[in-house]
């Protein structure tokens, strides 16, 4: 068999030594970035008109002031301000590695080499080929019976898939069901599902969804109890009208509430005796949990009929049983994702396989512990300015202050201005939360944005 004349690119000895050039080259420049660092004074007025414009622009402002340079080191991003901020939401939960990690460096450069920016479903390279093959592999690891992956660009594109999946599966059905405080994504239809009235405001309803209540750790017997009724009293309302039900294991925008095995148990024997496909979204929680998927981590493998994740895998995908198979024409886009994308995904699926990411004393449950140990000594000097934490794994979060909003946000800013970035998540109570770049984060790292946010707590306890 002849060698590929793009095997012989990628081998060329002129391409292994532009790596080592550029790897050495990154390295010495992203070790300039040691610490948090003060915005430019000379950049601010510049940094300020480019953000006022481009929020105007794209009609509506950014969250926060934050352009980033193009440059990072590991938890340590620069902004185009000339500042440097500690990451601990990356991108909402998107920069796993932290900032210019070299190994995604390296797989940048093999996407550069591989001949177009962006891989569709009618022409794709063979290196979208094992991202599959090991997302499968991970499922099946996991003892899941999902056979099939289908590819796309973003967790509301893969969720969009998945619905159409079980709709199509049960001709008919038109409802859908979902736990109250859910986030799903925000095209037309994932917006009903998402239970949060401000984003679908204007919008017409166009999917039934019925909302099952929560678990409730403070409660476990009764929430339980709770959300079993409303899904009978539902069942019974609509029978045979529900395709199937969008499962969040974890509340992700909605505060990070955990739920539980038992109490999935009895909600997902309520489906199966109904027919009742069972999804489970995991754009947010793969990877994160003592598990790869949290639906392992909660022990329910064996239910699962449809799955999607995303973020952390810089790209999404939805996972399905061979029950759920599409027609033809169902499902497809011009984009499959960014031929980097793919590239970075190899790599981080491959970390998950063979790092020391998961089981008890994984990285995700240490990191976990590191930071909450920090912040419970906060809640333990400050009762009143800090309430958890709460969370698991890579999800971390807190309630500040009285959990307002408006206070969140005041809170959100301050900690940016000092040099760290958190986002919020929930309402009544509103919480801080923390998605960190579990791999590369370190105590040091932990320690500072730790002292920032009681530092911060202090000078804003009377906000
Ligand atoms: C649970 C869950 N589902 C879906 C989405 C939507 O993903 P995306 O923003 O990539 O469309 C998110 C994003 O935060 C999420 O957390």
């Amino acid at each position: 068999m002849a060698t590929l004349i793009a095997d012989e690119l990628a081998s060329d000895p002129r391409v292994l030594q532009a790596r080592e050039l550029l790897t050495a080259a990154l390295r010495d420049h992203q070790s300039k970035l040691t610490g948090i660092r003060g915005p430019d004074p000379a950049r601010a007025a510049e940094y300020a008109k480019i953000i006022a414009d481009f929020s105007q622009a794209r009609a509506g402002g950014l969250y926060f002031p934050y352009l980033g340079s193009g440059l990072g080191n590991g938890a340590l991003v620069e902004l185009a301000d000339g500042s440097v901020k500690y990451d601990f939401i990356s991108g909402i939960g998107v920069h796993y590695l932290g900032h210019s990690h070299p190994l995604l460096l390296n797989s940048g450069i093999s996407a550069a080499l591989s001949d177009t920016v962006m891989q569709g479903n009618l022409q794709q390279n063979r290196n979208s080929t094992p991202i599959v093959a090991l997302l499968l592999q991970m499922v099946k690891t996991a003892g899941a019976r999902l056979e099939h992956c289908f590819l796309t660009t973003s967790g509301a594109m893969a969720n969009e898939n998945a619905l159409k999946l079980m709709f199509q599966r049960k001709p008919g059905a038109a409802r859908m069901l979902a736990f109250e405080h859910g986030f799903c994504g925000r095209t037309l239809a994932l917006s009903q599902i998402t239970d949060k009235p401000q984003y679908r405001a204007g919008l017409p309803s166009i999917l039934p969804v019925d909302y099952i209540p929560f678990f409730d750790a403070s409660d476990p017997k009764g929430s339980t109890e709770k959300a079993v009724l409303a899904l009978r009293t539902y069942l019974h309302r609509y029978p045979g009208q529900h395709a199937g039900m969008c499962i969040e294991l974890i509340l992700g925008e909605g505060g990070y509430w955990l739920g539980d095995h038992d109490f999935f148990r009895l909600i997902l024997t309520e489906l199966k005796a109904h027919q009742i496909a069972v999804w489970f979204d995991e754009i947010q929680t793969f990877g994160r949990t003592s598990r790869p998927f949290a639906f392992e981590h909660y022990d329910l493998a064996q239910w699962a009929d449809v799955v999607t994740v995303g973020k952390l895998t810089q790209l999404c995908a939805t996972l399905l049983t061979p029950e759920f198979k599409p027609q033809p024409g169902l499902l497809s886009q011009t984009f499959t994702a960014s031929a980097s994308a793919i590239a970075a995904a190899e790599v981080i699926l491959k970390m998950m396989i063979q790092g020391d990411l998961f089981g008890p004393g994984g990285r995700n449950m240490q990191v976990h512990a590191m930071i909450t140990q920090r912040l419970e000594a906060i809640a333990a000097r400050h009762p009143y300015l800090l309430r958890g934490p709460y969370g698991l794994g890579g999800m971390i979060a807190f309630t500040p202050l009285d959990g307002s909003e408006a206070k969140v946000k005041i809170l959100l800013k301050a900690l940016f201005d000092a040099g760290v970035i958190a986002f919020y998540a929930g309402s009544n109570p509103a919480r801080i939360r923390m998605l960190p770049p579990v791999p590369v984060v370190t105590q040091r790292d932990i320690d500072i944005v730790c002292d920032i946010v009681e530092s911060t707590l202090v000078a804003c306890a009377d906000i």
